[in-house]
Parts: C-alpha cells; sequence; structure tokens
C-alpha cells in the first residue's frame, strides 16, 4: 500500500486530464475516448486508494468523473452498451458509497436503468455491444452485473437483481465449460432467444480458453455469489479458478490464452492475473476457513509475482503499476504494454489483502 501510494501519487500529475486504457514500453498512457468502456478504471484506483487512506487528494482527482460519463446519455455515441457497469461502478457507485453523494446515486441509477433495458427476456441475456449484435452476450458481463445487484440493494427494488440472475443462469449454462474453461461470446436468436453458437472473440478460437475471459468468469461469479447467496455461483466459480491455477506458467501470470497452439513468443496477460487474484479473495472470504487457504495463497502468490516481476516502482516515469497486459490479441491492438484495468484490479485487489471492505464488483 506504501508504494501504491506514491505510485498512484506521480500517476495523478502524469495523467493529468488524459482517459488511459493502454501504455506501450515507453510507459506513456493514451488518452481514449471518456465513452470507451475503460473510462472508469482510473477514478476507481483514485477512489479505492481515498477509501483506504482518507486522504482528499485521491477524491478531488476522483470526483468529476461519474458528471463526465454521465454526459454521454444525451450525446451520439454507439460506445455505451453492457459496460457502463465498468464505467459507473468506478465512478458514480464508489462515489456514492464513499461519500454518500447524491448526483453518484442519481447516475449509477441511471447506469443500471440502461443496462437493465438491454436484457432480452426470451432468451434470459443481457445483450454485449451495440450495432447489429441483437443476440451476443459476453463473459465479461458478469462484473457488470454487479451494478443490478448495487441498485437492487439501494432502491428496495428486487428487479435489477432479478435481471442480474437471469443473466448470471445464462452465463453459467451456455459460457462455462465442463473443465471449467469459458467462451467468450455465446449467441442467441433475439427473437425466439434459443441459442445458437459461441465465438472465440478477443480469445484464441471458439475452443481455446482466454484467460482474462476465464478471470473475468472467475471474478464475477464469485461476485453473484456474495449478492445472492446461490451456491452454485460459488461452486462454478471455484470450478474456473481450479481450471485457471492448474493452467498457470511457473511465475502465475498466463499468457493471453491458455490453449494456444505454441506459447513460443506469445505475450502474458498481467491483467487476468489481477482480475483472477482479486476473485480468488472472494471465493476464500467465502468458504470455510481450511479451504480459503487454497485460494487466498493462490491470490498472494499470483499478486506477489505481479509486485516483483511485472510492477513498475523502479520507472518513476512510467505512467502505469503494471507491464504485461493485452488486450486483444487476435485484433493485433494493445499487446504486452500497460492496461489501466489491469492497474485498478490489482489496486483493488492490494487494498482487500489489506482490509479494503467496500465492494463494487
Ligand atoms: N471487457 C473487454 C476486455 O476484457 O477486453
Amino acid at each position: 500500500m506504501k508504494r501504491l501510494e506514491s505510485k498512484v501519487d506521480r500517476m495523478i500529475g502524469q495523467i493529468g486530464d488524459k482517459c488511459p486504457h493502454f501504455a506501450g514500453k515507453d510507459g506513456v498512457y493514451d488518452n481514449i475516448g471518456t465513452d470507451w468502456w475503460t473510462t472508469g478504471f482510473l477514478p476507481g484506483i483514485l477512489w479505492v486508494m481515498y477509501d483506504m487512506t482518507g486522504k482528499e487528494h485521491y477524491k478531488e482527482a476522483a470526483w468529476h468523473w461519474d458528471e463526465v460519463l454521465e454526459e454521454w446519455f444525451v450525446k451520439p455515441t454507439v460506445e455505451l452498451h453492457h459496460d457502463v457497469g465498468f464505467q459507473f461502478l468506478s465512478t458514480a457507485v464508489i462515489k456514492h458509497m464513499v461519500t454518500g453523494d447524491e448526483d453518484g446515486l442519481r447516475r449509477g441509477l441511471e447506469a443500471a436503468n440502461f443496462l437493465a433495458a438491454r436484457f432480452n427476456p426470451v432468451g434470459s441475456f443481457i445483450r454485449a455491444w451495440n450495432e447489429d449484435k441483437h443476440g451476443w452476450a459476453i463473459i465479461d458481463c458478469m462484473l457488470n452485473i454487479s451494478l443490478l445487484f448495487w441498485a437492487s440493494r439501494v432502491t428496495g427494488d428486487p428487479r435489477y437483481k432479478h435481471i442480474a440472475v437471469r443473466h448470471a443462469d445464462t452465463t453459467l449454462k451456455y459460457a462455462i465449460r465442463e473443465d471449467g474453461s469459458v467462451n467468450h461470446i455465446i449467441s442467441f436468436d433475439p427473437e425466439t432467444g434459443e441459442f445458437i453458437e459461441a465465438f472465440g472473440g478477443q480469445g484464441y478460437s471458439a475452443t481455446s480458453a482466454w484467460s482474462r475471459g476465464t478471470a473475468w468468469a472467475l471474478h464475477g461469479f464469485a461476485n453473484a455469489y456474495r449478492n445472492t447467496g446461490d451456491i452454485r455461483y460459488l461452486s462454478v466459480s471455484k470450478r474456473i479458478a481450479h481450471f485457471f491455477l492448474a493452467s498457470l506458467p511457473e511465475d502465475s501470470v498466463p499468457y493471453w490464452d491458455f490453449r494456444v497452439e505454441s506459447l513460443d513468443g506469445e505475450p502474458r496477460d498481467s491483467s487476468a492475473a489481477a482480475i483472477a487474484a482479486s476473485g480468488l479473495i472472494e471465493i476464500a472470504a467465502a468458504v470455510p476457513s481450511g479451504e480459503a487457504r487454497l485460494y487466498a495463497g493462490a491470490a498472494e502468490r499470483i499478486l506477489l509475482s505481479l509486485t516483483e516481476n511485472y510492477g513498475t516502482w523502479d520507472k518513476p516515469e512510467h505512467e502505469a503499476i503494471l507491464v504485461g497486459g493485452t488486450g486483444n490479441k487476435p485484433a493485433n491492438s494493445f499487446i504486452d504494454g500497460s492496461l489501466i484495468y489491469g492497474d485498478y484490479y490489482y489496486v483493488e485487489a492490494i487494498a482487500k489483502l489489506n482490509g479494503w471492505k467496500n465492494r463494487i464488483y
């Protein structure tokens, strides 16, 4: 936490008013549009740091982000979609949680209504992305549904939770394989709700195992258990965790896909490691103490490797926390660099190990 404090303090000055997503080897974060799905992660880091330390400068640097994001509800864009969860949980929702701000509450609920409206009732899934992808759902959305669980908690209206549960059940049925590996994209007939097929998406192929997708599923189902107490979600999160842990290379940080033909020259994805570590801490908190050791120990091993082998502590000019992240290998974009969501989930996991009690995901 001490190291993170000085790192994040420097990031505030270096990143300034950029909206960061990816940094290459030069360690300089890009400035992607504020409608891009990753907008929430820098403010998320700042809010977690504020909650952990009480230091005002983190709150000041994070404060405006939910207002910036809200503008996209009335601007022409095709970018707001299922990922309003990622965008508003790490801005409006945590702002309300930590400060009681009423605008944060209103904006979080606005986003929850938008997400709920993407639910396809015959197929029981929240549709992914926009344009013609009416029948697609993706594994990443297991994190976005935390917004719906939160909305039910703060309003007392169970409809949001019902949608989240139905989406989670569909994901469990069609996206999770017997061996604990997962599909990225599952597609349905949007008229009848009938399952059609699974696609590789950001993974190597339709039958491979995209490591970040696996981590989204592990963390997402652990959250779904925390929010519902439904043991099926905990069991599936554990199954996914066992696949994830059994597939790790020696340094506990996965390659971008667990099932590429050959690993020679393939990049790692440190963001998958960070997301999984945070999810493993959730599993550890949910199981009896004798069993918790397995998951907590694995989380600590992963975080230690990220800290020692992928951290930028000795590069003060580097704007990110971690290196070794891979965004979208099949599209040849954002490879072997720094990803703001890798940084966020690393901070989230370290904060949890240091007693952070609030949960947004
Ligand atoms: N949610 C998109 C990704 O993991 O790249």
